[in-house]
């Protein structure tokens, strides 16, 4: 179906989530929109190391504020989803690309609808080939799975690479990585270059051969998962009785583990507890977990999200939204996922908006009135 004709103008607004510093167009990006006409929220770069200059000097319009900005736009790129506030400001008809969340954020998702708006979730792009460049959860997940080594390595008293000195012998770090998908494969190869010792664990027996290929060993436990992935490549959820087995047999790696780093997540689920308080409590104080499921309630017990706390003498992180700490090229490379997925969606200088598409199916969030995600419409109570 085709819709907008005329000239597209992209909006960019600032980010009004504390803490996040990522803006949804870097100015290297404007020139991929060819055809299109780009405005920015005043500032709206600048915590990401991008002044309003740079946007200007690529030919954005630069807008006095958010109203301003939203009035203007046909499309709208954000990064974090739009609170009820952001979502009332959204022209009529308008698009939305963006990370949504739609199930922690069904208010925003009402007023979007009831705007009429198109909106798109990053984070429910198919993971089918041709969507490679547009997968935002990989590209933001590659920077916490870095981050995650570093925050552990500042964290722990000890060195991570065997040192041969002539006061002795220093014995490397011992890393273990609970979750190899994309940022835990990430982690590995970071530690890896670190000079630590890795080895690594996941439910999906695929993973396997990805952990071996970076040079750390992967741990089999006793336990196999129930059918363990899903066809898009995410791990499914296991029965309760599966997660304690695994609590108890991944305390031991743990215990032999100077940094445990966890990342498991099941989409659309409280993270499981990997990690439990007897696992924390067997740990070498000065030990370190860096918890990056924290953001989904986190893989250890006994971590607090957005805190660094000390239990048994163990140091546990929970660090919410670690791309923001690399936001210049977070931004960037989110820059590269949401062009590429606007330009699969522009014919000839007009949107073409194919919902037979899986590709612009997958992630279609609301339109034309609709609320289209189907356990979003379950959520709010929709029925037809
Ligand atoms: P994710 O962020 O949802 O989860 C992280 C990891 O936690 C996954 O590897 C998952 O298997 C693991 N996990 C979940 N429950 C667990 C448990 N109980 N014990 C141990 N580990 C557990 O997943 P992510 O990182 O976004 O992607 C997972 C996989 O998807 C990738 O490794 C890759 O194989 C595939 N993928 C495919 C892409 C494509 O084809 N375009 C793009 C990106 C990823």
């Amino acid at each position: 179906m085709s819709v907008a004709s005329g000239p597209i103008i992209v909006g960019v607004p600032k980010e009004t989530v504390i803490g996040e510093k990522r803006v949804s167009l870097v100015p290297d990006a404007v020139s991929k929109l060819k055809g299109l006409s780009v405005a920015l929220e005043q500032c709206a770069g600048e915590a990401a190391g991008f002044p309003d200059s740079a946007y200007s000097e690529k030919g954005v319009l630069i807008s006095p504020n958010a109203s301003a900005l939203y009035e203007l736009a046909d499309i709208i790129l954000k990064v974090q989803p739009p609170n009820s506030a952001e979502a009332a400001f959204f022209k009529e008809g308008s698009i939305l690309v963006s990370f949504l969340y739609p199930l922690s954020n069904l208010e925003a998702v009402k007023k979007l609808a009831s705007r009429k708006v198109t909106a798109f979730a990053m984070e429910l792009m198919p993971r089918i080939s041709r969507a490679q460049s547009m997968d935002a959860l990989s590209s933001q997940a590659t920077t916490s799975g870095y981050k995650a080594v570093l925050l552990a390595a500042d964290s722990l008293p000890k060195f991570f690479p065997m040192l041969m000195t002539a006061a002795g012998t220093i014995p490397p770090a011992k890393v273990f990585v609970v979750g190899a998908g994309v940022a835990g494969l990430q982690a590995i190869a970071v530690a890896r270059r670190l000079g630590a010792v890795v080895e690594a664990y996941d439910v999906r027996p695929v993973a396997k051969e990805q952990v071996a290929s970076l040079g750390a060993k992967f741990v089999e436990l006793p336990v196999e998962a129930k059918d363990a992935q899903t066809a898009g490549g995410y791990a499914k959820a296991q029965s309760e009785d599966f997660y304690k087995k695994q609590q108890q047999l991944l305390a031991e790696h743990a215990w032999a583990s100077d940094v445990v780093i966890t990342t498991a997540l099941v989409p659309g689920q409280r993270a499981p507890i990997l990690i439990s308080e007897d696992a924390v409590n067997g740990m070498r104080p000065g030990s370190v977990i860096v918890d990056l499921a924290a953001e989904q309630g986190g893989n250890c017990a006994l971590t607090e999200p957005n805190k660094s706390v000390v239990k048994y003498g163990v140091t546990i992180l929970g660090p919410l939204n670690l791309p923001s700490t690399m936001a210049p090229q977070a931004s960037a490379l989110y820059s590269r996922n949401v062009t590429s997925f606007l330009l699969a969606m522009i014919k000839d200088g007009t949107l073409n908006i194919d919902t037979k598409d899986d590709l612009i199916r997958g992630p279609l969030v609301t339109r034309n009135g609709e609320v289209l995600h189907e356990p979003t419409k379950k959520a709010l109570g929709v029925t037809q």
